[in-house]
C-alpha cells in the first residue's frame, strides 16, 4: 500500500522530478569577490589558435568592457564561458566552486549566465510584455498555461524589467514593430527576467542611433552592481561612456587591461589598432 502511494505521488502529473529542475537554487560562491575565473585557456580551430593562454578575471557586480581588433577572440571567449565551445586546455570557474567546463550549455544558462548575441532574437509577433513572460518560462511549451496565472510577484518583476529597459509605454506593442534599439533593450530585458548573475553582451550598439546608444549606456550602467556585465564592443566612444575597466584582447590573449585612458595610451594597444 505504501509503495502504491509512493508511486502515485511520483506519477502525479504536476510533479517535477528533482533531476528535471533547473539548478536555480544553486548557491554561487562569490566570497572572494570574483565571479568568473578563466585561466590559461587555449582553443585551436583547424590549427589556428583563436584563444591563446587567456587569463581573465571578472569581479562580482562589475561592468567590464572587452575590446580588440576583428578576430581577436572576443566572441570565442564568450562561447567558452557559455559552454558553446570547449577549450583545449585551461580552467573556467564560476565563483569559487562551479567548474564551467563540466557543464552543458543549458546547464550553464540555468546557473545564471545570460548571453545577448549581436542580432536581436525577440519573438516579433508577440507583444513586449508577452516576450518578457515567455522569457520567464523555463519550458516554453508550458508558457500558454503559465501566462494565465502569473503571480503578483511575477507581474512585479515584469514591471521592474519594463522600467529598467525603458519600454513601459510599449508593453502592449508588437515586438516586431519596435525600433532596432528597442528590440535590443527588449532582448536584454528577456535575459533579466531570469535574474542572471552574469550577463554577456556582444556588440550591443552596432546599428544604433546616437540617442539609442546613450540610452543603452545608461541601461548597462544601471545593471552593474546587481549583475556582473561583460560587454564586447568596437565603438570606442560608447566604451568610454560606460567603462571602468577595459580589457584589450589581441590574438587570443590579454594585451592590456586598465582604465580607458590607460589602455588607449598603451603603446602596444596603439600599435595593434594603428598597425592593423
Ligand atoms: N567555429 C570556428 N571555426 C573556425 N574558426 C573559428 C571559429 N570561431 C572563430 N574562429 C576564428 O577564430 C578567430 C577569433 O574569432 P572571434 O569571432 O572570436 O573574434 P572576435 O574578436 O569576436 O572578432 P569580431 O570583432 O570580428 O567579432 C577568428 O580568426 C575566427 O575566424
Ligand atoms: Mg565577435
Amino acid at each position: 500500500m505504501k509503495t502504491l502511494d509512493t508511486l502515485r505521488t511520483t506519477m502525479r502529473r504536476d510533479q517535477v522530478w528533482d533531476f528535471m529542475r533547473p539548478k536555480q537554487g544553486l548557491e554561487l560562491d562569490m566570497s572572494h569577490g570574483t565571479i568568473l575565473y578563466l585561466e590559461d585557456i587555449s582553443v585551436t580551430f583547424d590549427g589556428f589558435r583563436a584563444i591563446d593562454h587567456l587569463n581573465l578575471y571578472i569581479d562580482a557586480g562589475e561592468l567590464r568592457c572587452i575590446i580588440g581588433p576583428n578576430g581577436a577572440g572576443k566572441t570565442t571567449m564568450m562561447d567558452i564561458i557559455t559552454g558553446k565551445t570547449r577549450p583545449d586546455t585551461g580552467t573556467a570557474w564560476f565563483g569559487q566552486t562551479i567548474d564551467l567546463l563540466r557543464l552543458s550549455e543549458p546547464e550553464i544558462a540555468s546557473l545564471g549566465i545570460g548571453r545577448k548575441f549581436q542580432k536581436p532574437t525577440v519573438f516579433e509577433p508577440l507583444s513586449v510584455m508577452e516576450n518578457l513572460e515567455l522569457a520567464m518560462a523555463a519550458d516554453k511549451r508550458v508558457w500558454p498555461t503559465l501566462r494565465a496565472r502569473l503571480t503578483a510577484e511575477q507581474r512585479t518583476r515584469i514591471d521592474e524589467v519594463l522600467e529598467t529597459i525603458g519600454l513601459q509605454k510599449h508593453r502592449a506593442q508588437r515586438a516586431g514593430a519596435l525600433s532596432h534599439g528597442q528590440k535590443q533593450w527588449l532582448e536584454i530585458g528577456m535575459l533579466l527576467m531570469q535574474d542572471p548573475y552574469l550577463l554577456l553582451v556582444d556588440e550591443p550598439v552596432a546599428g544604433m542611433t546616437h540617442q539609442e546608444m546613450d540610452r543603452t549606456a545608461e541601461l548597462l550602467k544601471s545593471l552593474a552592481g546587481k549583475h556582473s556585465v561583460v560587454v564586447v564592443e568596437h565603438d570606442m566612444d560608447f566604451v568610454r561612456s560606460i567603462a571602468n575597466k577595459v580589457t584589450v584582447l589581441h590574438q587570443g590573449s590579454v594585451l592590456a587591461e586598465g582604465t580607458m585612458d590607460e589602455v588607449q595610451n598603451d603603446p602596444r594597444v596603439i600599435e595593434v589598432y594603428l598597425g592593423g
